[in-house]
Order: C-alpha cells, then structure tokens, then sequence
C-alpha cells in the first residue's frame, strides 16, 4: 500500500495595517508598556478594519499561490476561528465562495486558540484516509471585537490577524507525524466569552460580547498540558526532544513559553517567538508563527518541528511535524485589502463607547 502522507505545500498570512502598540494603548487602558513587555513579552499588536472572513480570504489567497495551486483544486477548506463573522452559514463558506473553491466542502472548527492545530489534524487525518486530496487549513481571528477596554488584565493580550497553510497528499515521509489533541477537565470558566452562542442573553439586543478570564489558572494548566501533549506527540512519532529542529508554540505569553521549554528541557533558542509584534492571534498564532519562521530562513527543508498550543476549554494540543523540500512559495498573489488610515479610537469608537471608555488624550482635549 503506497504510503499516503499530508505535506504543507503553502503558506500565507495577513495581519492588519493597524499597528497598535503597548504606548497606544495606555491612551486608553490604564496599563503601561513596561507592564505588558515585562508580564507578557508583547510591544504591539494589529488591529483590524475588516472581517475574520476577509482576514482568512487573503491569508488563503496567498497560501494556494505559495502552493502553486488553483482554489478549483481545493477538497477542503477549514476555518479555525474563535470570533467568526457567521456561525450560521459558517464563515469557511464566505471564504469558499470568495476563493472560487467550487468543488471544496467549508466548516468552521472552533476549540479557541488551539483550532488551527486541531483543523489541521482534521485535515491531516483526512488526506491520510483518502477521503481528501487537498485542504485549506486557516486560523484567522478579530478579538479586538471581543476585548472589554475595563479589563486591563486581559484587553492588552490579544491582537488580530490570519495565517493559512496548504496541506496536500504526498508520498513522502512529511506532514503531521503525530498529533495529541486533549481538553483540561472542569476548566471551561477560566477563560469564556459569555454570551456568544444561542441564548436567551444574546437576544437582548446592544450586546458587545467580552472576554472573561482567569490568567493565573490558565498559566499553570496550560504548561502542564502542553507538556503532557507534547511528550505523548514525540512518543507516538517514535521521537524525542533531541531529533526536534523548530519549537512552533501557540504565543500567548513568553513566559508560557519559556516556562514550557524549561519544563521540557527544551533549548529557548531552537523556539519561534512573536508575540513582540503580534500579541496572542489565537487561532490565527500558530499559522503566523510558522509563516514568521519561513520569513526570516529559520525553518530549514526536511526540518522536524514540535508544535503545542492550547485555549479556552481548555483545550490543548501538540504535534511533530516534518517538513517537506520546499521553503519558497511557488506564487505570490495579488490579491489584497486597502490600508485603515484612520487610528485605533475612530476604529473602536463603538465598542469604547459601549464600554464607557474615555481616552486620556481626548479628555485633555487634544
Ligand atoms: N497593566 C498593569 N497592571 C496590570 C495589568 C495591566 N495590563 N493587568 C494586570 N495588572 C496588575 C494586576 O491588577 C495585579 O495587580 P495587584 O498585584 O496590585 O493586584 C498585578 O498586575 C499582577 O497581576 P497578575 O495577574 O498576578 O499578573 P501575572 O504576572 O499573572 O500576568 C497574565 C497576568 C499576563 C494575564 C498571565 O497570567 C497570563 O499570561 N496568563 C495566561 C494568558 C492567557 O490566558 N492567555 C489566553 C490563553 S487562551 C487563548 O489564547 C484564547
């Protein structure tokens, strides 16, 4: 039987044109740059203008054309959201439509910020069955919709952006080797967007649904998961930490970070960090991490990375994947969506306004 495996074959991303850095927000938040980068790791994040359909439209755009490939040749496509624009119909569907994948099914896959990692196992999964030949896997996220501008220990984490990649049938010994996907039990109220979802509180009209959570309990629990998830992912790929070239975490904190490559006994330096220009994306974090290791040459042909991720759940999840030859995209696209050229206040003036936000700079009149 020919071995059939589900190799990356393209990769793309597009993160807003708004720039809001850790100084922008103390216009608004009662924090301070030193806070966030000592606490977090993260200097700036982007803020969108248009759509998570949109976001993931663009992202995948340049996936197929990194990949050499036709939205026409697509089996699949999966969006990986926490804030779609539609839960019904599903947000993949715009997405579909919008490529011009005809002959493609679309559904969202939602577990949080570990919903690319888990679409991409899907799809995996799927290819390796023979059920698919070829799959979108996009993470693509507009949490600034979701932030309370009050909860200073949360509205300064999250950014927005899209990242998407190509998965295709292959012969070679590539793709997701092993994935471990678990959820943390009795774990769902440390991190919840009340209200989203069908309920009688959604119907009340006005309603800007906000992000609840409890950093301190997810800190803790999601190391010792990712931890788990990662040596039961190496395990089943007949692997150990010394045959790992790349560590791709979810970015939600470098001090989650660091704290699981320390757990792991896993060297820092061999680890893609981003969180200094993107904030935590969510599902959107991980596909960007890679696109970033791409970018900058650090992630090699027929490198063996480890990926881990985890979200509200709390779900979580690790993975080995090997990468193919190619490292350059076959294509550039010239899709593209037009610059925001106003500022962070006239693009969240609803929600501040919702929120009772005052900007310090706007009540000393300037
Ligand atoms: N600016 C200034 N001070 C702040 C801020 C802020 N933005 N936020 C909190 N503080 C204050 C608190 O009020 C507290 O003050 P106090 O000591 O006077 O009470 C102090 O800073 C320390 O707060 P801690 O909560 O102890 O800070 P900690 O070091 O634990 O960091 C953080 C908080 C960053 C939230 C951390 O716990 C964390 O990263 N947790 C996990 C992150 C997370 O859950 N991300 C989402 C994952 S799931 C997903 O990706 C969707």
């Amino acid at each position: 039987m020919t071995l059939r495996n589900a190799e990356v074959t393209g990769w793309g991303r597009y993160m807003p044109s708004l720039v809001v850095t850790n100084r922008d927000l103390v216009d608004f938040v009662d924090t301070s740059d030193e806070w966030i980068q000592s606490r977090t790791g993260i200097k700036q994040r982007h803020y969108s203008h248009v759509s998570t359909g949109e976001m993931g439209w663009l992202a995948a755009e340049r996936a197929l054309a990194a990949a050499g490939l036709s939205a026409a040749d697509l089996d699949l496509v999966i969006l990986g959201s926490t804030t779609p624009d539609d839960v019904c119909p599903n947000t993949a569907s715009y997405i579909k439509n919008k490529l011009g994948a005809s002959d493609a099914a679309a559904f969202d896959l939602n577990s949080a910020c570990t919903s690319w990692f888990y679409g991409l196992t899907v799809a995996t999964d799927m290819i390796k069955a023979g059920t698919i030949q070829r799959a979108l896997v996009i993470g693509a996220e507009r949490l600034s919709l979701a932030m309370d501008w009050n909860k200073r220990e949360s509205c300064c984490l999250f950014g927005d952006g899209a990242g998407a990649v190509v998965v295709q049938s292959s012969s070679a010994d590539v793709g997701l080797l092993s994935s471990k996907l678990s959820c943390v039990p009795d774990s769902r109220d440390y991190l919840r967007i009340p209200c989203w979802g069908i309920r009688p509180e959604v119907h009340t009209g006005g309603l800007h649904p906000s992000l609840d959570f409890d950093g301190a309990a997810i800190f803790k629990r999601a190391i010792v998961a990712m931890a788990k998830d990662c040596q039961q992912a190496l395990g089943a790929a007949g692997m150990s930490l010394e045959d790992i070239d790349l560590f791709v975490p979810h970015q939600a904190n470098i001090r989650i970070i660091e704290g699981l490559a320390r757990r792991l006994n896993f060297p820092v330096e061999k680890t893609v960090i981003c969180i200094d220009k993107y904030a935590n994306t969510s599902a959107a974090s991980m596909p960007i991490a890679l696109y970033e290791a791409l970018d900058s040459g650090r992630l090699k042909p027929g490198m063996t990375i480890l990926m881990a991720t985890f979200g509200a759940g709390l779900s979580s999840g690790a993975g080995v994947l090997r990468w193919g030859d190619r490292v350059g995209g076959e294509g550039v696209s010239d899709a593209a969506i037009p610059a925001y050229d106003q500022s962070v206040r006239e693009l969240l003036s609803d929600s501040f306004s919702y929120h009772g936000v005052v900007c310090k700079s706007q009540s000393v009149g300037q």
